[in-house]
């Protein structure tokens, strides 16, 4: 059996809060970690599959082409600390080129990452594994009992775009941080492109999407007690060309009354709720902004379009 550890860094009342505090601002908005309850986590895998998502194929298609360079740059035998692991599928498909010492996946979603790496286990029974519950966006510092050794981080999937620009800065110093004096990071990024390729992404025609923007509110429900109902709402996402960013809102069919677990607000009609960003750079933009965290020796793999992007960097 693979060895997992659940920190709770956040606990139920401070979600409470946040959510709260999320709901009754202005401009409301939820945090983007709460699309990954266990329907959400399968519902994004559906996403990765969808004809309109090119980044999980697009970044897999520069794994596998530039698998020489990668496993020149990143080395074999490190301690691969998977941030976002989700279905752990994207490292695994590394495994033959990294050829790991150990494999910790990190994910918010614990009962979907416990079950994927029973699955990965049962396939590598020698490689230490240590699966890690924990909201990585509030805090990196990992349990003592994350083996020793040189460590490299991946975080694949442009789940840094979800983060401002300013906060993807403070995130990455953390990264580098954890990194130790001998680490590094292999790190994937969508790449700017035409709005209207950006946009079916995130609004694809089967409405996968829609789905798993919509489940938020399912998550909120059990979290609050809060008395959404899905059918008030649309999903919506719109190209934001100023701050080069996909905005994903739901925004209310009606005018309506929500209510939780300690108050209650308004909704009118077309209002919205915001809940994700995914920022989207130029391959310079991206660069600067790894140097900014503290990263050096920073190389740089991409598709033939220059769709997405895939870096490796060390510890400056
Ligand atoms: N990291 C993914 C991205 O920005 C997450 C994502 C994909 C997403 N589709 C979404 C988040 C739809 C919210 C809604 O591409």
């Amino acid at each position: 059996m693979a060895r997992f550890i659940q920190i709770a860094v956040q606990d139920a009342a401070a979600i409470r809060d946040e959510l709260t505090a999320g709901l009754s601002a202005p401009t409301a908005a939820i945090a983007p970690k709460h699309f990954y309850d266990l329907l959400g986590s399968k519902l994004f895998e559906a996403i990765c599959e969808l004809p309109e998502y090119y980044p999980t194929r697009t970044e897999a298609a520069i794994f596998a082409d530039q698998q020489a360079a990668i496993g020149q740059a990143a080395g074999s035998g490190r301690v691969l600390i998977d941030l976002g692991a989700g279905n752990c599928e994207k490292a695994a498909s590394l495994f033959p080129v990294l050829q790991p010492s150990a494999y910790v996946p990190v994910d918010i979603s614990t009962s979907f990452l416990q079950q994927a790496v029973e699955r990965l286990q049962a396939q590598y029974p020698a490689m230490p594994m240590l699966g890690v519950g924990i909201d990585f966006s509030t805090t990196l510092e990992l349990p003592p009992e994350v083996p020793s050794g040189r460590r490299l981080f991946f975080y694949p999937g442009s789940s840094i775009g979800n983060f401002t620009p300013q906060e993807a800065v403070a995130f990455l110093r953390r990264v580098c941080h954890a990194c130790g004096s001998d680490g590094s990071l292999l790190i994937g990024v969508d790449l700017v492109k035409d709005p209207a390729t950006l946009q079916q992404a995130y609004d694809d025609a089967l409405g996968v999407t829609a789905c798993f923007n919509l489940n938020v509110l399912n998550n909120v429900n059990a979290l609050l007690h809060a008395d959404f109902r899905l059918s008030g709402w649309r999903h919506q996402a719109l190209f934001n060309a100023v701050d080069s960013r996909i905005e994903m809102h739901l925004e209310a069919r009606e005018d309506q009354r929500v209510g939780w677990d300690g108050g209650a607000r308004r909704f009118e009609r077309g209002q919205r709720i915001h809940t994700e960003n995914s920022y989207k750079y130029s391959r310079a933009a991206f660069l600067a902004l790894l140097q900014e965290a503290g990263f050096a020796g920073i190389e740089a793999w991409t598709d033939p379009q220059q769709w997405f992007m895939v870096c490796h960097a060390r510890v400056g």
